[in-house]
């Protein structure tokens, strides 16, 4: 079997790399819209909290414009209809914060949980891109922080947890194959 020339294996990394930077890019969107949610709800039923929603949500908007950087940087369109992402994660935000703060916890570590793998499995495609690998795990160490934030959140709820996991996976994985196809 011939082997590959150098053109063609760094075309087909670039084309991995453009489109974990789009999915990436698409689901810190939709996290945007899922914690402004959760706030719209707090805001009236557990302001406590309030603060600690708000951080999350200001550091998926700093990840979203990261990723919107890089995807400019190396010539790379964002998803096709991008604003789906944050109406979608509103709607999310706002349904699951209907169930309390605790199916809040149970939905971020949840989420989070899935954002955490997915991007080992995104680094793992991306290799060849050291820099970008290394702003990927600076922020994977915030996204690991979301979910701790979000389990204090949870607590123990065991009859909670099973139709909110199944929710908050459905949805992730719902917006990440989205992306995957805009
Ligand atoms: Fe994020
Ligand atoms: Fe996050």
């Amino acid at each position: 079997m011939a082997a590959c020339s150098p053109q063609v294996l760094r075309k087909a990394s670039l084309i991995d790399l453009a489109k974990e930077l789009r999915v990436m890019h698409a689901c810190e969107k939709g996290a945007i819209g899922v914690y402004r949610g959760h706030k719209c709800v707090a805001r009236y039923f557990f302001r406590a909290k309030l603060e600690e929603l708000d951080c999350m949500r200001f550091h998926e908007r700093e990840h979203s414009e990261i990723f919107a950087r890089l995807l400019r940087e190396y010539g790379f369109r964002q998803c096709y209809l991008a604003f789906l992402w944050i109406y979608g994660g509103l709607f999310y935000g706002v349904f699951v914060g209907a169930f309390g703060l605790k199916a809040i916890g149970r939905s971020t570590a949840t989420i989070e949980d899935i954002v955490d793998r997915e991007f080992d499995n995104s680094l793992k495609q991306i290799q060849q891109w050291p820099a970008v690998c290394d702003i990927v795990r600076a922020i994977q160490i915030e996204e690991r922080e979301h979910k701790a934030s979000g389990e204090l959140f949870a607590g123990d709820t065991i009859e909670a947890k099973s139709i909110i996991v199944n929710i908050a996976r459905a949805g992730a994985y719902a917006a990440k194959h989205l992306a995957e196809t805009l």
